[in-house]
């Protein structure tokens, strides 16, 4: 198994409950562009999410960040509304009901918010 290194993706206090998602980068292993994600906070917790619907792939937020619809409970997709569950990322509603945001594992330490990624 190969050894991963923590990376710092943003401070703790960039994400607020409910608040402005905060978008990052995920390099790929074999060279391919890398993957847009985004990281969440919601109930204290922090979630990370590849940016991409279930529907369609295209990334979620209209504008940059943007992800919680007004209740502050659920992530919409801007393209047709798609609702997915910031906890889990599962989608109970809309084209893609039933489906999964791919999760990207993060911790939270030291004030800051981080991503595993391979060590070079
Ligand atoms: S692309 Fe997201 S709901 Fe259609």
């Amino acid at each position: 198994m190969a050894a991963a290194l923590a990376r710092l993706i943003c401070a703790s206090a960039d994400l607020q409950n409910g608040g402005r998602a905060w978008r990052f980068e995920i390099e790929q292993a074999d060279g391919a562009p890398p993957l847009s994600a985004f990281a969440v906070r919601y109930r204290g917790q922090v979630y990370a999410y590849v940016n991409a619907c279930r529907h369609i792939p295209v990334e979620l937020d209209l504008r940059d960040g943007e992800v919680f619809d007004l209740s502050g409970h659920y992530l919409v997709c801007s393209m047709h509304g798609a609702c997915y569950e910031a906890h889990t990322g599962y989608c109970v509603s809309g084209p893609c009901r039933g489906q999964r945001l791919i999760p990207v594992p993060v911790s939270e330490q030291d004030d800051g918010i981080y991503i595993n990624v391979p060590a070079p």
